[in-house]
């Protein structure tokens, strides 16, 4: 029996603060429309920062909380579907600008906007025999690279910004993980590399409707294999923060506490594999996310993929 332990968690968002009323100078679009479909009001932008620079820094604001070092870290996995580069994969450039050891397992994974929580899960199995006791896991993304800015179904949605977490492998704890995906090639789909600009397209009602589906059943499932009966036997709910009313669905149809589920995606969009790590970041900062505490978090995106996991804090 084995169980990662999040240690210590960093955030970096852009500087560039972009809000509603910003973007409804160039699109047809207004903040009282915005926020009410989907609960943001503003996202930031990248302008000079690379996803490099956003990962980099949010690595090391982790490892300086969990009171690590290059010396501690044994593997380093970066989600994203949105890199500088195809290769070297951000891990990598992640292990130059943290001075990581050579022999650091290091690879980027994109299960899109469940990518943090792969991530984990594949860390924890890695940490088995890793040359050093502690993961590096980052969500990075810079999806304004990956927009078209005049869509006015899309771009309203996303926002910039890395979340990392330093995690450890505890012998003696358990936890609780499901994972899927669906093959679904039209759904949500990224442009790559090529001639055609890069874009997301994607069809809201058919991703809310997957959303609301999959959130709800991850949840009842980590429930039933953990013993609980109500969600309100668990300290927090930490969503992908892609849209407020598919949190706010999904909390209705558990009959959840009021404030059981968190919601950030007000100040950053739906910032794709970042939004976990972001959100418990901010939960740790707010001292809402305490040592002990039993949490849900559940993850959802392009793939269609999604991931879930019970854990103690
Ligand atoms: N401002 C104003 N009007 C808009 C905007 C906008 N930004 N975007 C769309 N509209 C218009 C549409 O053109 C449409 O107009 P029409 O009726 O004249 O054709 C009207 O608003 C209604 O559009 P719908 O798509 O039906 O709006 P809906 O209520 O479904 O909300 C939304 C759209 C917010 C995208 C919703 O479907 C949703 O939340 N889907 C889930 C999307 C999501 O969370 N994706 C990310 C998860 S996965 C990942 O993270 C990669």
């Amino acid at each position: 029996m084995s169980a990662p332990r999040i240690l210590a968690t960093g955030r970096c968002l852009p500087e560039r603060v972009v809000t509603n009323e910003e973007l409804s100078r160039t699109v047809d679009t207004s903040d009282q429309w915005v926020f009410s479909r989907t609960g943001i009001h503003s996202r930031h932008f990248c302008t000079a920062e690379t996803g490099l620079d956003l990962a980099a820094s949010a690595a090391r604001r982790a490892m300086d909380r969990a009171g690590m070092t290059a010396a501690d870290i044994g593997v380093c996995i970066a989600a994203t579907f949105t890199p500088d580069h195809a290769s070297p994969s951000t891990a990598c450039l992640l292990q130059r600008e943290l001075e990581l050891g050579e022999d650091t397992v290091c690879f980027d994974l994109n299960a899109a906007c469940a990518g943090f929580l792969y991530g984990l899960k594949t860390a924890h199995a890695l940490l088995e025999d890793a040359p050093r006791p502690c993961a590096l896991v980052v969500g990075a993304e810079v999806i304004s690279r990956v927009m078209d800015m005049t869509d006015r179904n899309t771009c309203v949605l996303f926002g910039d910004g890395a979340g990392a977490a330093v995690v450890r492998r505890d012998e003696g704890r358990s936890w609780h993980t499901v994972f899927g995906s669906r093959g679904d090639p039209a759904s949500i789909r990224v442009q790559g590399p090529g001639p055609v600009p890069s874009a997301i397209h994607m069809d809201g009602k058919a991703v809310f409707r997957f959303a609301v589906e999959v959130v709800e059943r991850s949840i009842r499932q980590l429930l039933a294999a953990e013993g609980l009966e109500s969600v309100n036997d668990l300290d927090l709910v930490v969503c992908h923060q892609a849209n407020a009313r598919i949190i706010d669905f999904v909390a209705k149809r558990l009959k959840a506490r009021e404030g059981l589920f968190f919601k950030n995606m007000d100040r950053y969009g739906n910032t794709s594999a970042a939004s976990i790590p972001i959100a418990l970041d901010e939960l740790v900062e707010q001292g809402r996310l305490r040592p002990g505490m039993r949490i849900v978090t559940v993850g959802f995106g392009g793939g269609l993929t999604w991931a879930g996991a019970l854990l103690r804090w």
